[in-house]
C-alpha cells in the first residue's frame, strides 16, 4: 500500500511556485539583496517588524524524560565530537530518542547530520579515538551500552542489537558462501553444528524471501543482485534474533522498486519477530509506509520528533517542512520539487543560535542568537526545536 501524503496546506513557505529543483530559500531572508518571494518578504510581516506571534516565543513545556528502563532502547542526551585538524567537530549534540519492541523509529536527516555516528556509538562500533563520547547514555533494557564492559558489549552487539549497512557488497565477504556468512555468528557464539547451521541458513534465507534458498546457500555474494545481497545482510543480522535492528540507509544503493521491497520486508520482519527497528535515512519518502515515529536530525541535534502521520501531515519544524517539500507527492504532481537552499553546516563551525537559521525562510533576529530548545507541541510525543510553534510559522505565510 502506498502512503497518501496528506496535504499540510498551501502557502507555508514551501511548495510555492513551481519548477524542478526550485529552492524555498532564495538567499538569507534579511540580507539587503534578498529577492522578493511570494509569502516571504512581503509587506505583511517584515523581518524587522515581527508580529506579536513572532516577537514573543510562546511558553511551551520542555520534553519530559521517562524514567530509565522504561524503553527497550533509550538514548539520552548523547554528545559526540571529533578532534580534527580544523578544530573540534561537534557531530552529535544532545541527541535523545527511544524505541520499543514491535516499533519502527526512523531517524531522518541530510548527509552529515550525525545519524551514523549516533548509531555506531549505540552499537559500540564507533572508534574512540578519534571520536570522543562527551556524555550521554544509551540504555538497553536499563543497562548503559556506553559504559558496559567490552565483553558485555560484545555479547549485546549482534545478539541483542544488530545493524544492517548501506553497502551490502562491501559488508559481505566475497570469498565465503552466503549461507556460511549468515550462520557464522551462530557457529562461533552459540556453537551450533554444521548441519544445524545449514538448516538455519536456509530458514533465514526463506525468512528474508530469497527464492530457492536451499539451492543458493553455497552461492557467493557476487552471484546475487544488489537487492538479494541486502536480503542476505538482513538474514545475517537477524540470525541471532536481536531485539533491536538498526538499518543504516539499507536501501540507498538500490533502485526504487527494490527499495520498496526491502522496506516492506523489514516492516514484515519487525512485526513477525516483535523487534524494535531503527531506520536511518536521508529520504523521508522511503520511510513513510513503514515508520511509526520519526526523529529528524539537523547538525547533530534532534529538531523534531512526532508520529509519522503527524509529521507528514503537519510538520512543525521549518527543516522538516523543507525535507517534506522535496519529496514527490501525489497531490502536487506537475508542480516540481523544492529543495532546501544551501548546505548543512560544517560540524567544526555550527552557526550560533539556531543551527538552521542561515537556510531557514522563517528566520528572525533572535534565531541567530538563541539556540531553540526541543519543546513539546500539544501531545507528549510531538516536539520541535524551533522558537516558533507551527501556528506562528503558518501565520507568517498565510
Ligand atoms: N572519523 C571522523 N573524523 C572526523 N569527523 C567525522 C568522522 N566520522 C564522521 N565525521 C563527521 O561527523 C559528521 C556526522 O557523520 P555521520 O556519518 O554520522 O553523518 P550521517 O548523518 O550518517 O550522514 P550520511 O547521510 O552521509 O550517512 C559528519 O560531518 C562527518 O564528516
Ligand atoms: S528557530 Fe530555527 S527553525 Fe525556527 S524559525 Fe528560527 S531559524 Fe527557523
Ligand atoms: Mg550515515
Amino acid at each position: 500500500m502506498t502512503y497518501q501524503y496528506p496535504s499540510h496546506g498551501q502557502g507555508q513557505g514551501y511548495g510555492q511556485g513551481s519548477g524542478q529543483g526550485q529552492s524555498y530559500g532564495h538567499g538569507y531572508p534579511d540580507s539587503p539583496t534578498a529577492p522578493v518571494v511570494a509569502g516571504w518578504n512581503d509587506d505583511r510581516t517584515g523581518w524587522d517588524t515581527p508580529t506579536a506571534a513572532w516577537s514573543t516565543p510562546p511558553t511551551r513545556a520542555r520534553v519530559e524524560r521517562p524514567r530509565s528502563g522504561e524503553h527497550l532502547l533509550d538514548v539520552r542526551d548523547l554528545w559526540i565530537e571529533f578532534a580534527t585538524r580544523d578544530g573540534v567537530a561537534r557531530v552529535v549534540n544532545g541527541v535523545s530518542f527511544h524505541v520499543d519492541p514491535g516499533e519502527t523509529l526512523a531517524i531522518l536527516g541530510e548527509s552529515g547530520s550525525g545519524k551514523s555516528v549516533t548509531a555506531q556509538a549505540v552499537l559500540g562500533i564507533l572508534d574512540t579515538p578519534p571520536a570522543v563520547v562527551r556524555s550521554g547514555q544509551a540504555l538497553f533494557s536499563g543497562e548503559d551500552l556506553l559504559t558496559m564492559t567490552p565483553e558485555r558489549r560484545r555479547q549485546v552487539r549482534g545478539q541483542e542489537i544488530a545493524m544492517v549497512f548501506q553497502d551490502a557488497l562491501s559488508a559481505l565477504n566475497p570469498v565465503y558462501p552466503v549461507g556460511w556468512q549468515i550462520t557464522e555468528a551462530l557457529r562461533s557464539r552459540r556453537g551450533v553444528s554444521k548441519a544445524e547451521a545449514r538448516r538455519r541458513a536456509v530458514e533465514m534465507m526463506d525468512l528474508v524471501q530469497i527464492p530457492a534458498a536451499a539451492q543458493r546457500i553455497d552461492d557467493y555474494p557476487h552471484q546475487f543482485s544488489g537487492g538479494m545481497r541486502q536480503r542476505v545482510m538482513i538474514a545475517m543480522a537477524l540470525a541471532m534474533r536481536p531485539k533491536v535492528l538498526i538499518a543504516d540507509e539499507p536501501t540507498t544503493a538500490l533502485d526504487v522498486t527494490v527499495q520498496a521491497q526491502i522496506m516492506d520486508l523489514l516492516a514484515t520482519l519487525r512485526a513477525e519477530l516483535e523487534m524494535a527497528l531503527i531506520l536511518i535515512t536521508h529520504d523521508l519518502g522511503v520511510v513513510a509506509d513503514v515508520a511509526d515515529r520519526i526523529t529528524v536530525m539537523y547538525a547533530g541535534r534532534v529538531v523534531e520528533h512526532a508520529d509519522v502521520h503527524t509529521l507528514y501531515g503537519a510538520p512543525a519544524h521549518p527543516y522538516t517542512r523543507g525535507l517534506l517539500a522535496s519529496v514527490p507527492r501525489l497531490e502536487r504532481r506537475g508542480q516540481g520539487l523544492h529543495s532546501i537552499s544551501g548546505t548543512p553546516p560544517n560540524p567544526v563551525a555550527i552557526p550560533a543560535g539556531c543551527a538552521f537559521h542561515p537556510r531557514c525562510p522563517y528566520a528572525q533576529q533572535m534565531c541567530r542568537m538563541t539556540e531553540p530548545t526541543l519543546l513539546r507541541i500539544g501531545r507528549l510525543d510531538r516536539a520541535s526545536a524551533c522558537h516558533f510553534p507551527p501556528e506562528a510559522l503558518d501565520a507568517r505565510h498565510a
